[in-house]
């Protein structure tokens, strides 16, 4: 790639999640150039002095640039594509602002990562930009947040150990959390609203069937769990479709063998289960009619339960949050003669991914680490619109992650 002013721009650098990517970024990523850009220059230059605060004398804030970059303003979201070799996109909803800059990464030659969880903005930006990423040699990669790195790369890494041949997982999420922000809130209620669409893109992005191995896995409604001594519901983020979309690509084009997952999400009593299932119905009713949709905008602490709130969780709050996401697979010691006749699975293995707060601190972690591996690794494939795990495998990403207390055990 030609000079250009810098390596990565944080996009949204002055939302709550972009503020932490940004000291992030000046934190790990020393010797590179790092820009923040934003629609108001004041608050940027206050997360500069956010960073040389938490950072002290580890930081030197005259090395880092500021870029007014605005949606609502074309051609300076072109411009900050054009400055640098890297953009960390944190403006989200990225079904309202996401779009515009993976287009203008793709035109100007830009390599993107960002930390949505939108399954409709990621299959929308596969469907129209994976041809011409691909050709550029640009690589475009959502998801490098808690949605889906722990699940995408957690399940790559289960593969790359597992004593024989993986065919089949089941991951249980659990979260050690307080409260999060309003813009995950915002993001919930509008990717809900737009369910329908993310099955009509599945025919556009799913030609074939996925040649999956050994018996079908079914996905169950919930119940308690032994192994995880906790009550467990499907998950309903996008995990299992950024998933599914690397195993497809994977099967396709590397002609790697496809592994069936389903993910689900832990509570510690029947009671939260009683609460999920609650807001659940009443997102699912709401989100039908402008009205409700108002209502739930304006009133997130009373339909969350207090989960989420405008003002964010606090410093001690984040602090103290944790998560892990356990994996139990399945699959063969050796690999069946046949891929569609193959008999029960004799082979299993279990993996432990955990890490400090999953939405602000490991999510900064995830998309940073992201962005220096596009910089610094050999990737394997040459660019296009790619999942986590199609991007980074075969690269130093994971010691990255382990570098900033993210821990990936074997558990059997
Ligand atoms: N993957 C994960 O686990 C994960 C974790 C956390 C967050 N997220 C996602 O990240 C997104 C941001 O969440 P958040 O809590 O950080 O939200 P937030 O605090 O509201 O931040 C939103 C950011 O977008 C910027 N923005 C809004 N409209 C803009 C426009 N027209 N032009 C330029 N910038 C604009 C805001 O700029 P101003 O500061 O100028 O208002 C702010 O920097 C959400 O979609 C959320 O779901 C994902």
């Amino acid at each position: 790639m030609e000079h250009r002013p810098y390596d990565i721009i944080v996009y949204g650098a002055s939302g709550f999640t972009g503020q932490f990517a940004a000291v992030e970024a000046v934190r790990t990523c020393k010797g590179k150039k790092i820009g923040l850009a934003g629609r108001t220059k004041a608050k940027l230059q206050e997360v500069v002095k956010r960073i040389e605060k938490e950072l002290g004398s580890d930081c030197d804030s005259k090395d880092i640039g500021i870029v007014v970059a605005d949606n609502k303003n074309e051609e300076s979201i072109r411009e900050m594509c054009r400055q640098t070799k890297v953009v960390v996109n944190c403006v989200g909803p990225f079904r309202w602002y996401g779009e515009l800059v993976v287009a203008s990464c793709v035109e100007m030659g830009t390599n993107y990562v960002d930390i949505t969880g939108e399954p409709e903005f990621m299959q929308t930006c596969q469907i129209k930009y994976h041809k011409a990423a691909e050709e550029k040699g640009v690589h475009i990669v959502s998801a490098c947040g808690f949605d889906s790195i722990p699940a995408d790369m957690g399940l790559e890494i289960l593969r790359e150990r597992f004593p024989g041949v993986l065919t089949a997982a089941e991951s249980y999420i659990h979260i050690r959390s307080k409260r999060a922000n309003y813009g995950t809130y915002l993001t919930i209620i509008h990717s809900v609203q737009n369910r329908n669409s993310v099955k009509d893109q599945h025919k556009t992005i799913f030609r074939q069937k996925i040649p999956y191995t050994g018996p079908r896995l079914r996905l169950r409604n919930g119940g308690f769990s032994n192994s995880e001594n906790r009550w467990f519901i499907p998950f309903l983020g996008a995990d299992p479709s950024v998933v599914k979309r690397t195993q497809y690509y994977e099967s396709m084009v590397h002609d790697r063998m496809p592994v069936q997952y389903f993910a689900y999400f832990t509570v510690p009593s029947i009671f939260y289960m009683i609460c999920f299932a609650i807001f659940g119905v009443v997102l699912f009713v709401l989100t039908k009619f402008s009205f409700g949709i108002k209502l739930l905008e304006n009133h997130p602490k009373f339909f969350t339960f207090g989960t989420f709130c405008k003002e964010g969780p606090t410093r001690k709050e984040i602090d103290e949050g944790s998560f892990k996401i356990v994996f139990h697979g399945k699959g063969y010691k050796k690999e069946p003669e046949s891929r569609t006749s193959a008999g029960r699975p004799d082979q299993s293995m279990s993996l432990k991914f955990s890490g400090p707060e999953a939405g602000y601190i490991f999510t900064s972690t995830c998309v940073v680490a992201a962005a220096a591996t596009i910089l610094d690794d050999n990737l394997i494939n040459k660019g296009g619109v790619l999942t986590p795990a199609s991007a980074f495998r075969k690269t130093k990403f994971v010691e990255r992650l382990e570098k900033r207390n993210v821990k990936i055990e074997v558990m059997n």
